[in-house]
């Protein structure tokens, strides 16, 4: 009898414990932003996560009555690592979004975990196409290689290319960039003499450097990721291809805000598609880049960053909308269709695709007081994803 009253009265206190912690936690809205902090793509991390705490230092820690609390991993750019943390966060830290993804394959790992739990997972940089179709629960919001290839294909060929080479990392979205620089430059009247992969890990450009001089294209289209395409531009110039009467073009990363001044003046001229340059003349990106700069010692925000910042932005106001509930399905919801001003330019979530729409400019590297900027001078307005169109 005394037992039964001694269990019960735990049981009590084991509740209402339990209700106060319940009630804690209910007041809180983790969000797990999984990040590459070190290795090749360390400069990719720090940029997003620079951004999306500037957001919320902008913004306040509180929406819709509940208290954001932002945890930072890093996963070292490994995909194992990735869904571990995905599935730490989730299930010992019970956040209600998933954000980062520094590179595709990392998505792919998480992408089934969202699924099962039911959890936004935010892409902030991963660029392949079909990285929406992996999970209901993916809403991207930094850009596909289709968008930046479709672009830059089609100014190239109307603007004095007629044979081309292309050159990409060797994965998911290179294969993308290939793809789709192709297919629009070919239906534009033009030629493709080759196509060379290199591979994602510890790339030696040289012999490929080589192939594609032997092969004499007019332009070289090139796509490396961010953080890998510095030592690419590097090893392009010290062959003297700038000099060599071939036009390089490529994709944002190409001509990276974080590393474009540390390429030198052989760059300028250099014509690339993106969706954001810190050069992006408008009032929003003035603020945004005096703001970054003031908060991280100067760094320049580039085109990565954009990430973070608008997956803030999508994260509070998807949870103003749902007035504070955390469920999956109602959140994700909730961002569909969901239309703002970014620093880059107006930008849309495809309410069908669950994909980021936005401008994607043409940009040419000119030194402007001092410094070096892609300076965007044509714009193909509110841009899909060409590689979900593709499929319709
Ligand atoms: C990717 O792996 O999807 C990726 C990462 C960084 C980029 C572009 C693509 O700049």
């Amino acid at each position: 009898m005394l037992g039964k009253r001694i269990y019960a009265g735990w049981l009590v206190v084991a509740v209402a414990a339990f209700s106060i912690c319940g009630a804690f936690a209910a007041d809180t809205v983790k969000v797990g932003l999984i990040m590459t902090m070190t290795g090749q793509q360390t400069a990719v991390g720090k940029q997003v996560v620079a951004a999306a705490r500037l957001y919320m230092q902008q913004h306040g820690t509180t929406v819709a009555g509940k208290k954001i609390e932002l945890i930072v991993r890093d996963d070292a750019g490994v995909a194992d690592n990735t869904k571990r943390l995905a599935q730490e966060l989730i299930v010992n830290e019970k956040v209600a979004f998933i954000a980062g993804m520094g590179l595709t394959p990392l998505a792919f790992a998480v992408a089934p975990l969202a699924t099962e739990a039911k959890v936004p997972l935010i892409d902030m940089v991963a660029a392949a196409s079909i990285i929406t179709e992996k999970s209901p629960y993916i809403v991207r919001v930094s850009f596909t290689l289709p968008q930046h290839s479709v672009a830059i294909a089609d100014w190239a060929a109307k603007n004095g290319s007629k044979k081309a080479l292309t050159l990409v990392t060797d994965y998911a979205p290179g294969v993308d960039a290939e793809t789709f620089f192709k297919s629009r430059f070919i239906e534009a009247g033009g030629t493709i003499v080759d196509s060379l992969r290199v591979p994602l890990m510890a790339p030696d450009f040289a012999p490929f450097l080589q192939r594609a001089q032997d092969a004499a294209p007019d332009t070289i289209f090139a796509f490396i990721p961010a953080g890998k395409a510095g030592a690419f531009i590097r090893q392009f110039l010290e062959r003297g291809l700038d000099k060599s009467g071939i036009k390089l073009v490529g994709v944002a990363d190409l001509t990276d805000d974080d590393e474009l001044n540390g390429m030198g003046d052989s760059i300028i001229g250099t014509v690339t598609s993106g969706n954001y340059s810190a050069a992006h003349p408008s009032a929003a990106n003035k603020a945004y880049v005096e703001a970054f700069k003031k908060a991280n010692n100067g760094l320049r925000p580039n085109f990565i960053s954009l990430g973070g910042y608008d997956g803030m932005h999508l994260i509070y106001e998807a949870l103003k909308k749902t007035k504070g509930s955390v469920d999956g399905d109602a959140l994700v919801n909730a961002m569909k269709g969901m239309a703002w001003e970014s620093p880059r330019g107006p930008i849309s979530i495809d309410p069908q695709t669950r994909d980021i729409v936005q401008n994607i400019y043409i940009r040419r590297v000119e030194k402007v007081n001092g410094q070096l900027y892609n300076v965007e001078f044509l714009s193909y307005n509110a841009m899909k994803d060409p590689g979900k169109a593709e499929k319709k």
